[in-house]
């Protein structure tokens, strides 16, 4: 029988389904090519794969704007082929977390159709937010609040006869309106999606903006200068971010999971003040949520101790198990920002334009603009570092190899709503959604037989998974191994300091695992003990900079 804790220090492997395999030549990547892959994840020794959205979607915003929750988007594959790839998961010993987007649906879900074809005050638009304009004629959105990807968070719609009508609010794109989370139904309506995958053998969930789905929309609404700041508010007054009514959505949500055997896990995605995160943990609500931290931080022993020690003493006091996550598919890959020029510049997990006003990420992290070497190593140190901690790893596809974000992705190319919507300011995050390279010949890299739907660069070649299998020393293997150890060495989730000088961090954990990163610019002692893993080669018996070293 499974282990019911066994989410607590899972290495979770996120896959973007549209960029790991491409199993029919479309360009796309879909389900058959994951189920093809299961031998590869099973090899790299990942406890659970989370699956970014795969419902169907006219991909305004990457699957993140919903036709309909409780399918599979055509382009993808079937409900079928979802069966076979989940059978072949679990027959590989591998747990599945879906990814689930209840904040918003997208605007081509039934339900926003019927509200558009209702009338002002209708039950249809009840599902959604909707509201008068302001101005003389209703010609002004009914509060200036902007968008996460930029522009107006309103959207006014046309009414059938072709007059302006309402407004409707979207926190994100326009193709994503919010649903409307004090209506019953769609409470209900989510309850029976989570029901419905969880009966078709989905293990847990990832909860796409955990934080936004309550709001006090009532008037007069706050202009923009009285808002707070998402994720730095303490007391939940913000109007849609990390309200604490928000919990008691989450408190049903636990319920259900728990008629499961093994209960059902879920991890919120909730951008919040480290001092509320833990209620998004909390055992009667998602049970984990993810934490950022030190994907914001700099390289550097000191924001990675306070932020470690931080987070292991929080999760101590309320039970949760600590996360962990240098990748996503929202953020520059680490093995590039720890390559940037400057160590201000190093935290800076956004797309964009560097500090002295060059797209670095438009250069593509090459030439000159990025340290790809110093970049790598950093990232396989900080892994190793990540590994050895107490708590769930979360990787994310393309990491195991290396990956540099692809900058050089044309303008007429690009598919992030984040670009589109902030002109010269943002590049969006398409530069760490690229189809994976998995030979280093071939169309697409072993992709597809058909291309990619986001250009490949052509340096792609060196990071491919053919090219690093069985080799001493690659990116891959060095992943396998540390994966495969972890599961050897990992007990209870303790973790232990030993005094090193400052900018050296060295921990123990139960069993006499020893983890020793070395941020400094020279080469350290090692301590006593037997060398089982280095993210780089000792250099005369010594820990070289940028490494990380177990020992046990
Ligand atoms: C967070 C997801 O990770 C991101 O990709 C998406 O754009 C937003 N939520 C909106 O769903
Ligand atoms: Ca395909």
């Amino acid at each position: 029988m499974t282990d019911p804790t066994w989410w607590r220090q899972a290495a979770v492997y996120q896959i973007y389904p549209r960029s790991f395999s491409d199993s029919n030549g479309d360009g796309i990547g879909d389900l058959k090519g994951i189920t093809a892959k299961v031998p590869y994840l099973q090899a790299l020794g990942i406890d659970a794969v989370w699956l970014s959205p795969f419902y169907p979607s006219a991909l305004a915003d990457g699957g993140y704007d919903v036709d309909d929750y409780r399918n599979v988007d055509p382009k993808l594959g079937t409900l079928a082929d979802f069966d076979e790839m989940t059978a072949a998961l679990h027959a590989a010993g591998i747990k599945l977390i879906a990814d689930i987007v209840p904040n918003h649906s997208s605007n081509r879900h039934e339900w926003f159709k019927e509200a558009l074809a209702s009338p002002k005050g209708s039950a249809a638009r009840a599902r959604y937010i909707f509201r008068d304009g302001k101005g003389e004629n209703g010609e002004l959105p009914p509060a200036d609040w902007t968008s996460v990807f930029g522009g107006p968070a309103w959207e006014r719609t046309t009414e059938a006869d072709g007059t302006p009508g309402q407004w409707y609010m979207h926190i994100f794109a326009k193709e994503q309106p919010d649903l409307n989370w004090d209506n019953p139904e769609v409470r209900e309506d989510f309850l029976t999606t989570l029901k419905f995958w969880s009966d078709r053998g989905v293990d847990g969930f990832r909860i796409d903006v955990a934080h936004a789905l309550s709001k006090d929309l009532s008037e007069p609404l706050p202009m923009t200068a009285e808002l707070g700041v998402e994720g730095q508010l303490l007391d939940g007054s913000h109007p849609f971010w990390d309200r604490d009514e928000v919990h008691g959505i989450y408190a049903e949500w636990r319920k259900l999971f728990n008629q499961y055997t093994p209960p059902r896990t879920a991890v919120a995605e909730a951008w919040v003040h480290a001092s509320r995160r833990a209620r998004y943990a909390s055992p009667d609500g998602l049970g984990q949520a993810f934490n950022f931290d030190l994907l914001q931080a700099d390289f550097d022993a000191g924001q990675f101790r306070t932020i470690i020690t931080k987070n292991l003493a929080e999760a101590q006091a309320t039970g949760a198990s600590s996360t962990w996550v240098f990748s996503n598919h929202d953020v520059v890959r680490h093995a590039t920002r720890y390559g940037l020029p400057s160590a201000a510049e190093a935290g800076n997990i956004k797309p964009g334009l560097g500090q002295d006003g060059k797209a670095w990420l438009l250069a593509g992290g090459k030439p000159g603009e990025v340290d790809v070497e110093l970049g790598l190593a950093r990232a396989r140190a900080a892994t190793a570092l990540l590994l050895a901690l107490p708590g769930s790893a979360y990787l994310y596809n393309g990491e195991e190899l290396g990956l540099q974000e692809a900058g050089e992705i044309p303008e007429s190319e690009r598919q992030d709503p984040a670009f589109f919507r902030n002109p010269g300011v943002d590049i969006g995050r398409d530069g760490c959604r690229v189809p994976l390279p998995w030979t280093a010949e071939g169309t697409s890299f072993g992709f597809g037989d058909g291309g990619a739907h986001l250009p490949q660069p052509e340096w792609f070649a060196e990071y491919a998974a053919s090219a690093q299998n069985g080799v001493d020393g690659s990116t891959l293997e060095f992943y396998r191994r540390a994966l495969e150890l972890r599961h050897e060495l990992q007990s209870a989730e303790t973790q232990e300091w030993v005094t090193s000088p400052a900018d050296v961090l060295h921990f123990t954990r139960p069993g006499g695992w020893q983890s020793v990163t070395n941020f400094s610019s020279e080469p350290v002692d090692l301590p006593a003990g037997t060398v089982v893993l280095s993210s780089a080669p000792l250099v005369g018996g010594k820990l070289p900079a940028n490494t990380t070293a177990w020992l046990v």
